[in-house]
């Protein structure tokens, strides 16, 4: 097996090198089954919790779908997301909007669908996001998102819950609430600790659990109209083969311990759970060199395809499709063809060593994989495939230089 090939369990080899020579590289490819059988075990032990997927993980129609199926709800984060969540045949009941320092825009499109679906949440977390609602005559269905001041997560850049810029503060809540409860409908109460919570983690973020339960007891007997206490997402998946996956009953167990004489119900936004293991980036070899100190491969896929590794230095195992079992690895250095010295994927990997023209496999990119590509570098933004059984359908094709020169106003 190739240094860390556990990842690859179950995908079939051939299968993704005829997906790449079909539709061309780099291309995201997501398994649906994979998706189904992750919202099945997280259902399983989350029984009878509120789900609500965070659809900024992953935001493809065949995933909206699998969750919906699932019986999820969405999560929302912006008015491009409430667009492609409306799209679906998701009850308006599901559907919940977090207004991050919301922009106009946003705002304004979500009070407009919730004239029609009254049965829509916003979640907010300042003084000023509720007065911006009352400013547009909102008066239905708010969650007040707090700050609890403690936070978990893969990396400081994720961390959100003693993070300022989310919420209000824990312990100017209750006054929060009482001051606008005659005008907006309090229903929920919302915090997230952050992201890729695993190992070490789980003490902050049960710490979090326990600060929340106790908010929740006293917003209660003073807010009636409370439904819920959502405690966020940020349940985390392994990327090195040296990680375990997360034991989610355990944590599903010890949250619902703290849960005990909480007069509200749970609810949960996992994002990356669902759908990190359900995706692989294809990406072809342009150039295998011999630098100074070690071997570069430079393949179509960088940090306008993958931004993980260049933003949180996270790891995502690679392999090389191509290698016949016989070739013997070498610690490599895998780079993207942006001008930028961070334009890295993975540093000193063991590779069967690659070679121009074969193909690489990015693992556990299901994830904040897609989304966050960009057009850097006046680069076109990658495909995505999704599969699903035996057939496989472009679910987004590779944007073309003519399109990402029209957006700019030029044409060729
Ligand atoms: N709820 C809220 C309000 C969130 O902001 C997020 C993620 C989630 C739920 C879902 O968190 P998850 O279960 O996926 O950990 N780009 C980063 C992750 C950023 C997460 C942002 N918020 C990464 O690639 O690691």
């Amino acid at each position: 097996m190739e240094g860390d090939a556990a990842w690859m369990d179950g995908w079939d080899r051939t299968q993704l090198q005829t997906l790449a020579d079909t539709y061309g590289t780099p291309v995201y490819v997501l398994d649906r089954a994979r998706v189904a059988r992750r919202c099945a075990t997280l259902a399983a032990a989350f029984d009878g919790v509120d789900v609500r997927y965070a659809m900024k993980a992953n935001s493809d129609p065949a995933v909206l779908a699998t969750v919906i199926d699932a019986g999820f709800g969405l999560e929302c984060a912006s008015a491009g997301e409430l667009h492609l969540a409306l799209e679906t045949d998701i009850d308006p009941g599901r559907l919940h909007y977090t207004a991050v320092n919301p922009p106009t825009l946003d705002l304004d499109f979500f009070v407009e669908c919730a004239e029609l679906r009254p049965a829509m949440t916003v979640t907010a977390g300042a003084v000023d996001t509720l007065q911006r609602l009352l400013d547009r005559q909102y008066t239905g269905r708010v969650a007040l998102r707090v700050n609890p001041g403690v936070g978990a997560g893969h990396h400081a850049k994720v961390t959100t819950g003693d993070a300022d810029k989310f919420g209000v503060p824990i312990e100017e809540a209750m006054s929060v609430l009482e001051r606008f409860e005659d005008r907006l409908r309090f229903v929920g109460l919302h915090a997230h600790a952050g992201s890729g919570i695993l190992g070490d983690d789980h003490a902050s973020h049960l710490a979090m659990v326990d600060r929340l339960v106790a908010l929740a007891t006293e917003a209660a007997a003073a807010v009636p109209g409370l439904e819920y206490l959502d405690i966020g997402g940020g349940f985390g998946v392994p990327y090195r083969p040296s990680e375990r996956p997360l034991a989610l009953d355990a944590l599903a167990a010890a949250i619902d311990e703290r849960l005990q004489g909480c007069p509200l119900p749970l609810a949960i936004e996992p994002g990356r759970y669902l759908v990190a293991p359900a995706g692989v980036l294809l990406s072809r070899v342009n150039t295998s060199k011999r630098a100074r100190t070690q071997r570069i491969i430079g393949i179509d896929a960088g940090m306008t395809t993958l931004l993980r590794p260049m933003l949180y230095d996270a790891y995502h195992p690679i392999v090389n499709l191509s290698a016949p079992p016989e070739r013997a690895r070498e610690p490599v250095t895998v780079t993207g063809p942006i001008c930028e010295t961070g334009d890295v994927l993975a540093t000193d990997r063991p590779l069967r060593t690659p070679q121009r023209g074969e193909l690489l496999a990015i693992g556990i990119t299901g994830a904040y994989g897609f989304e966050m590509a960009s057009t850097y570098n006046m680069r076109a933004r990658p495909a995505r495939v999704v599969l699903d059984g035996d057939e496989h359908t472009l679910s987004v094709p590779h944007q073309t230089l003519d399109e990402l020169l029209a957006d700019r106003g030029v044409s060729r």
